[in-house]
């Protein structure tokens, strides 16, 4: 396991735009080169334009041209869990990868991509 993972998600929670929750959040993505690349969730005033960490750390990492992911973390002040969206994405962006949950100091829980995805929806049902 690549620490540095653990230790950018909850450095990346210092830079979460979270007015209207306060629920910080912060991620990183562990990428095939060892690279870590992070996000931090970002909130808007009509709510559901909001976009989660976890979300933001992958689309950054893809946007810089990263396509194979080793691991992702979240960071929060209490351990939550990846939301349900951002679990469809993990899943189709990174496949079976380890989870790891955090608070706002360490790592709290290891969890699979797939445990938190059962049964899931992806492209083989639009062929
Ligand atoms: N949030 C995340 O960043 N990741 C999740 O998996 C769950 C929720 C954010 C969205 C919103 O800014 C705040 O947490 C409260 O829902």
């Amino acid at each position: 396991m690549n620490k540095k993972v653990i230790k950018i998600a909850i450095q990346m929670r210092q830079n979460s735009y979270a007015p209207y929750s306060n629920y910080k959040v912060g991620s990183a993505v562990e990428v095939t080169s060892g690279e870590i690349i992070g996000g931090c969730n970002v909130e808007s005033s009509s709510y559901g334009l909001t976009c989660c960490a976890e979300r933001i750390a992958l689309y950054n990492a893809l946007s810089k041209g990263f396509k194979k992911f080793i691991s992702i973390a979240v960071s929060t002040k209490n351990g939550g869990f990846p939301c349900g969206a951002c679990r469809q994405v993990i899943w189709e962006i990174c496949g079976e990868i380890p989870v790891y949950i955090c608070d706002d100091k360490t790592l709290l829980t290891i969890i699979k991509s797939s445990i938190l995805l059962p049964s899931p929806f992806n492209d083989k049902y639009l062929k």
